[in-house]
Formats: structure tokens, C-alpha cells, sequence
């Protein structure tokens, strides 16, 4: 079967190199992907937000299977198209991607279906939210509804920040028609926990737990990324805690979408805090993390394809699940200056034989070139934690180009739990 990957960047390689395992697959594209993982997939170029370019390529290359992984392209409405081509999809379709897509949305069937989130507002009007704002608790976190490549949450420290922040979405417009309803929330506190689950709107499978890095440097410090660097269980995530979020958010929020007549089917991303009164959703995502998806995959034993194929058929309960007791590590190798001014197009050489996820990179000339800000993710597993960590450094050692950074500390604090 030929199967096709939209998408193009670590996560999707991750994605790519897991579904390789399965025989049925005699060919996958990935459009775009990018030229770092040529060996893995032909990559096509067709961005994953031209869904007429995607539906036409599907069609007139006897597409048998489409995996459609980035959040644009579900929110857009990529999954309907091709279904309605009878192209088998995993991932939402669009009234469910909306989980991710309006943060409005997300914080009402939350309210509405009594799952535990930030207490919150919404607000349409900028003069109101800032009248809100005079007197509201401070610290407080202002999110943009629409989405906004993963810049559109600003946790403001001070009300003058809240102020500012108000004014940037709402009136400068800085994520366009995606600022122009705003959530005003309540500012938690707790570890982080990320969860990503396949659901086909019946069974909600938990994968293994994770927990991203998002600041850009060591010590948390530095500005938001897109994540530098991942590992896998997150030891937040105990067994207690996982009883209680299968109980109170993960089967209640499968519940709700299906009752709003918005049945989620793919892999459903919960962003958790867990809190002194509890885990509580920070917010949802339509689709695999990234980085998450770089240390969970290499963790499942079981056969990707086949959940993906069983999620799309609604037949996930007679699906074996099996996750790794073992431990994974990925350490995000960057352009020097991301997320703000980096320059790229140096060559990389590193070695062929490891679990190197390439996001930011093209060929030219038969030899690979950086081409981002996150370049790629160094993945290693072993028996504990610790020696995850140690053998993925150890790794990033013997991946070479000009300018790379990373973060040295990745997993230090899941040491420390
Ligand atoms: P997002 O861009 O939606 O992934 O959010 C970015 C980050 O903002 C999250 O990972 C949290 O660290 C933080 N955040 C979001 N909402 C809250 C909240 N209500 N309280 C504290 N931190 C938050
Ligand atoms: N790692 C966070 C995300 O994928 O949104």
C-alpha cells in the first residue's frame, strides 16, 4: 500500500520511520517532508496547507492510507477531503480539530462538561478585557482563540504585561483573525505532563507519558520554543495521577466531542498541569506533539500502522497498545539564535544508523544543509532515565554543523522527581 504523510517536520519523521516497520507499506510520501529524510520517504513538495494540491496528489497517486499530522491541515479541513475521496485518514476531521483550532471552543466544552481546567473568560471586545483586567488576579494568562503557531499563550507577570498583551493580540492584530477572541485564564501552578492518546471517538488509548522543554535555554530560562528536547515517562505522571485522568479528563473530553456531535478520531494531545488540587487540562492539540512524538514512538512496540489503520476504522479497542518499559531521551539540536534570527544552510553530517529526527533541513547537491531554526532530535532509549539522557548526548556529539545549539540540561529535572 502507498501511503502518504503531510507534514514535514520531526514529528513526522518520527511518524515516518515507525510506520517503515509495518511490510503492508510499500511506499510513503511526505508532503512537503524535507531533505533530511529523503532515505525514509519520497518527499513531494506540496505545503501542508494546500489542501486542493494534497487531495489531487492523493488521487492521482493511488493513495491506500493518509496520515495528516501538523494542526493547520486538520483545522483547514484536510481529513474531509480526502475522506470524501474514500481515502482512509487518521486524524480528525474538522469539527473535531476545532479542539485545538478555537481555544474558545476548548475552555466552553470543558466548562459545559465539567472537565478541570483554568477558570477563565472570554472576551470579543478589547476595552472590555482591559477593563477585566484592571482588577483581575495577577499573574493571569492571556491566550489568543485561533492558532497562532504556538506563540499566541503569553502568561503575563505584571498587569502592565496583561495590558500590553490585550493590545498586541486585539488591536495590533499580532496572530491576525486569530486574536480576535481572547481567553483570559487563571494562572496555574504544577509540573507539566504531557499525553498524547489514540482515540477513534469509542476507546481512548493512552500512549506513554512525556514532558516537553519549551524555553529556548538551560535552567527553563530564555524565550518559548517550539521545544528543545523531550523525555519519556514523565515521573509526574504516576499511576495515581494517570487513574484520575483517565477518569476525570481523558474519557470525559472522548465523551463530550461525541455528544457535541464533533467525534474525535486520531491522536488526541492532552497538555496537563498537575496542580495541588489535581491534574488539570492546560490545553488540547488535534494532533501528535513535537517533540513528544520523537521519544513516544520509539518507545511503542506495537505496530503504528496497524493502530493508525484501526483508529480510521473505529475498531481501536481490539488493538494491542504495547508501550516499552524503557525510557527515552531527545535532545533538539537548533540553529544558534532560534527562535529569534539564526542563519542556516551549513552542512550537516551525523551518523546514519540512529534515531536522528530531522525537522529543519534540505538537500542540495547530495549533501544536507540546515535549513531552520529547530534542525533535528537526537532520540536515544535505554533501561533508566538516566543513562536515556547520557547515551542521547552522547549521540549529539557525533552530529556535526556550524552554529548548532542545544539545551545541556534536558531530563535534569525528571531526575530530580
Ligand atoms: P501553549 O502555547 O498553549 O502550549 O502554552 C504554552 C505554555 O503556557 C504551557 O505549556 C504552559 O507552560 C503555559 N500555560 C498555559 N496556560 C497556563 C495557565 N493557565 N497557567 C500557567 N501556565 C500556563
Ligand atoms: N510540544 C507541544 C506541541 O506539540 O504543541
Amino acid at each position: 500500500m502507498k501511503v502518504m504523510v503531510v507534514g514535514g517536520g520531526g514529528r513526522e519523521h518520527a511518524i515516518i520511520k515507525k510506520l517503515k516497520e509495518n511490510k503492508e507499506i510499500e511506499k510513503i510520501y511526505a508532503l512537503p517532508g524535507n531533505g533530511g529524510m529523503a532515505d525514509d520517504a519520497e518527499c513531494v513538495a506540496i505545503g501542508a496547507k494546500d489542501i486542493p494540491a494534497i487531495v489531487e496528489f492523493a488521487k492521482s497517486n493511488d493513495i491506500g492510507f493518509a496520515v495528516v499530522a501538523p494542526d493547520d491541515p486538520l483545522v483547514l479541513g484536510a481529513v474531509d477531503e480526502l475522506s470524501k475521496l474514500g481515502i482512509p485518514c487518521f486524524g480528525p476531521e474538522k469539527k473535531a480539530a476545532i479542539i485545538e483550532g478555537s481555544k474558545v471552543f476548548s475552555k466552553n466544552l470543558m466548562k459545559k462538561y465539567g472537565i478541570p481546567t483554568a477558570a477563565y473568560e472570554v472576551f470579543d471586545d478589547a476595552e472590555k478585557a482591559l477593563a477585566y483586567l484592571a482588577d483581575a488576579p495577577i499573574p493571569t494568562v492571556i491566550k489568543a482563540d485561533g492558532l497562532a503557531l504556538g506563540k499566541g499563550v503569553i502568561i503575563a507577570m505584571t498587569r502592565d504585561e496583561a495590558f500590553d498583551a490585550v493590545k498586541s493580540i486585539m488591536q495590533d492584530k499580532a496572530f491576525g483573525e486569530s486574536g480576535n477572541q481572547i481567553v483570559i485564564e487563571e494562572f496555574l501552578e504544577g509540573p507539566e505532563v504531557s499525553v498524547l492518546s489514540f482515540t477513534d471517538g469509542k476507546t481512548v488509548v493512552p500512549m506513554i507519558s512525556s514532558m516537553d522543554h519549551k524555553r529556548a535555554k538551560d535552567n527553563d530560562e530564555g524565550l518559548n520554543t517550539g521545544g528543545m528536547g523531550t523525555i519519556a515517562p514523565n515521573p509526574y505522571y504516576t499511576p495515581e495521577v494517570a487513574e484520575r485522568c483517565t477518569k476525570e479528563i481523558f474519557l470525559p473530553t472522548v465523551n463530550a466531542m461525541n455528544a457535541e456531535g464533533r467525534t474525535f478520531k486520531g491522536c488526541l494531545y492532552f497538555g496537563l498541569m498537575i496542580t495541588k488540587n489535581g491534574p488539570k487540562v492546560i490545553e488540547y492539540n488535534c494532533r501528535f506533539g513535537d517533540p513528544e512524538t520523537q521519544v513516544v514512538l520509539p518507545l511503542l512496540e506495537s505496530d503504528l500502522f496497524e493502530i493508525m489503520k484501526s483508529v480510521a476504522a473505529g475498531t481501536l479497542s481490539e488493538e494491542q497498545v504495547k508501550f516499552s518499559e524503557k525510557s527515552a531521551c531527545c535532545v533538539v539540536m537548533a540553529s544558534d539564535g532560534y527562535p529569534v534570527k539564526y542563519q542556516s544552510g551549513f552542512e550537516i553530517t551525523m551518523p546514519k544508523d540512529k534515531n536522528i529526527y530531522v525537522a529543519g533541513a534540505k538537500l542540495a547537491d547530495g549533501k544536507l544543509l540546515t535549513a531552520g531554526g529547530r534542525v533535528l532530535g537526537v532520540t536515544e532509549t535505554a533501561d533508566t532515565l538516566a543513562d536515556a539522557i547520557a547515551k542521547a548526548y552522547e549521540t549529539v556529539k557525533t552530529v556535526n554543523f556550524e552554529n548548532a545549539y542545544y539545551r545541556n540540561d534536558i531530563g535534569k529535572k525528571a531526575l530530580e522527581v
